[in-house]
């Protein structure tokens, strides 16, 4: 039985990975109580069919967990239609392709930035760390830009939204437990009071227009609006940080595939970015819970019953996929499923993508000699996979 906690297989999960796929079906997994998809076919087919479903479990005792308990259960990500359709439908027009298109300006700007602060570090340092330094104030500034979220309150999202993602590791420390209550109920109350002032002094910023919303009516109702902003704060930033972090190393580990990214970084930018997602993905696993008895690949999911979607294992599919475990960054045509399928297919994915378009061939332009000063370090997770610290210098 495979642990999915274990530090050797958090180090490396793939070669595991791959022994699953070979069952060929998906395999019941008694410490997580729920079968686990790992093939391509099984794994988008359990984001896709409409039988499994995104179910949230309230934690107990509720009158503790309450804030954390409806930022889940009002929230696009775990709920279900008809109220999935209704949330999803009122952000969608804040992030289709020609608003997101219009934050390039703003996107380059905040690169810009940042990058000439790393040059600092490293002018003084001698090396700097692309994850704080980098890869993640930039989406972390993009959405708060986005919602209107204070530039000087910036500092508390990654650690509530940290806080608040540990939740959803295989098991929890009561530590853990303990630091995602506090953090929905700060977060909670936070956002309730952002709203209520950009009630009273609308703004340009998405929060305003969501308040507004809320404002005129049945459409959305205070908990709905705050577990929105807080949803979309956290899914903002959180995997594009891990997703960016872990496609560098990788890259920084690969001296030909360095090599066509230095060659070309502005030509290759669009197709190593959806590779980065699907090499070494930033979320491996969503779950969903039948609603009636379902089949999957040949096995019946009894109605209750809980089921993974292993996205970053489904990634590595030689089914689909020509030599799965090379990075290749000009992979295409390149069907990954990292960014999810069917109704709950992430909603960001075409603002992540920018950002990490914009940002990756400034950053090989102004560091072209880019390389690793020390091993990375992990962070100690397998649902959301990333680095803690990216520690490089800027060659020869
Ligand atoms: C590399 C970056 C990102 C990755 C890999 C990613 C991945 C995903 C995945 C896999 C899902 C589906 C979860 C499921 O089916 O259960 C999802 C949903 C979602 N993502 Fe992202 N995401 C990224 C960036 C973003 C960004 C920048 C935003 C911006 C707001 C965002 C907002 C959302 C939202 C709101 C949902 C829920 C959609 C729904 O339930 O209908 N994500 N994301």
């Amino acid at each position: 039985m495979i642990d999915l906690t274990s530090p050797s297989f958090i180090a490396d999960p793939y070669p595991t990975l791959a022994e699953l796929r070979k069952e060929g079906k998906p395999v019941w997994h008694e410490p997580t109580g729920m079968f686990l998809a790992a093939g391509y076919k099984d794994a988008n087919q359990v984001l896709r069919n409409r039988d499994l479903g995104r179910i949230f479990t309230p934690k107990e005792p509720s009158d503790q967990w309450e804030a954390f308990n409806w930022l889940h259960s009002d929230s696009i990500l775990d709920s279900e239609p008809p109220k999935h359709t209704r949330l999803r439908s009122l952000v969608m027009k804040a992030f289709n392709p020609k608003m997101i298109e219009a934050l390039r300006p703003e996107i380059e700007r905040i690169t810009d930035e940042l990058l000439a602060n790393a040059e600092q570090v490293l002018s003084e340092a001698g090396q700097f760390d692309l994850i704080a330094d980098f890869a993640e104030p930039l989406p972390v500034k993009v959405i708060a830009h986005l919602l209107g979220f204070p530039d000087k309150d910036e500092h508390l999202l990654r650690p509530w939204s940290q806080a608040i993602v540990k939740m959803y590791e295989v098991s929890p420390s009561e530590a853990d437990k303990d630091a995602a209550k506090l953090a929905g109920e700060e977060f909670a109350s936070y956002v309730h009071e952002l709203m209520l002032e950009r009630k009273q002094n609308p703004g340009t910023d998405l929060i305003s227009d969501l308040a507004a919303v809320e404002e005129a009516g049945e459409k959305l109702n205070t908990h709905e609006l705050i577990a929105t902003c807080v949803l979309l704060l956290n899914a903002g930033h959180e995997a594009s940080v891990n997703g960016f972090g872990n496609g560098m190393v990788a890259t920084l580990q690969n001296p030909e595939q360095l090599a066509k990214l230095k060659a070309d970084p502005f030509g290759i930018a669009e197709t190593a970015v959806d590779e980065f997602i699907r090499f070494d993905a930033p979320l491996h696993l969503f779950e969903r819970t039948a609603t009636t008895d379902t089949e999957v690949g040949g096995v019946t999911i009894g109605q209750g019953q809980k089921i993974a979607s292993l996205l970053g294992s489904a990634n590595r599919d030689s089914a689909i996929f020509e030599n799965p475990d090379q990075l290749d960054l000009t992979r295409s045509p390149n069907p990954h499923i990292g960014f999810g399928a069917g109704i709950h297919f992430c909603i960001g994915a075409p603002l992540a993508r920018l950002e990490m378009a914009i940002s990756l061939p400034a950053l090989m332009s102004k560091f072209p000699n880019l390389s690793l000063a020390k091993d990375p370090v992990r962070r100690p997770s397998f649902v959301l996979r990333g680095y803690e610290q990216v520690l490089v210098n800027a060659g020869q």
